[in-house]
């Protein structure tokens, strides 16, 4: 019972965080290509409001879901090879994000303030916007190769 409470609670986190990473990516490249102001900041708005909601809360979950589920399972965290080097793409993956995906998230969010109202988007947004998007994908690699770890336990 708290096994497979635990576990659906891992899997729920790893949707919300795989789901929100690939849906965000898809949706923000959309508003950006519109070109409009409003709608560019309406979506870089969204970005961080969806951050906080799905990527930090499912983190949260697989964390909390990932690590209960190895207790009750008697699972070593560190000496079953597939568990340990999911949670090393896991935290490759939170890196990308802390170190490069936010901080450009932060400035997009801080320039959108200023043309939302339908001023003109400056040249360095649209710099962070590019490296907002391959570092990005980039991210998205690791937490896909965990995904298969984590499937295919192989040993
Ligand atoms: C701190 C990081 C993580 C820990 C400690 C952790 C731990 C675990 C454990 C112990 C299980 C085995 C449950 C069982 O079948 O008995 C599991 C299953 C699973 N994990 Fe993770 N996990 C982590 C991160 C992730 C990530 C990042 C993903 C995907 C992006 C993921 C996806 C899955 C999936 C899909 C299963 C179900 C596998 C199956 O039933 O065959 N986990 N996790």
């Amino acid at each position: 019972m708290c096994y497979a409470l635990l576990k659906t609670l891992h899997l729920l986190g790893v949707v919300l965080l795989v789901g929100n990473v690939i849906v965000t990516l898809v949706w923000k490249l959309a508003a950006d290509r519109s070109g409009d102001p409003r709608v560019v900041a309406f979506g870089q708005r969204l970005v961080t409001l969806t951050d906080w909601w799905f990527t930090v809360g499912g983190v949260v979950l697989i964390l909390l879901g990932g690590v209960g589920v190895a207790l009750v399972a008697g699972l070593d965290l560190l000496a079953v090879r597939w568990l340990l080097w999911g949670q090393v793409l896991f935290g490759l993956s939170g890196l990308l994000w802390v170190g490069i995906l936010i901080p450009a998230q932060i400035r997009q969010a801080r320039q959108a303030r200023d043309f939302a109202a339908g001023g003109e988007i400056p040249a360095n947004y649209w710099r962070d916007a590019r490296r907002w998007t391959w570092w990005g994908i980039l991210a998205i690699v690791p937490l896909l190769g965990a995904l298969w770890l984590m499937i295919a336990k192989p040993a």
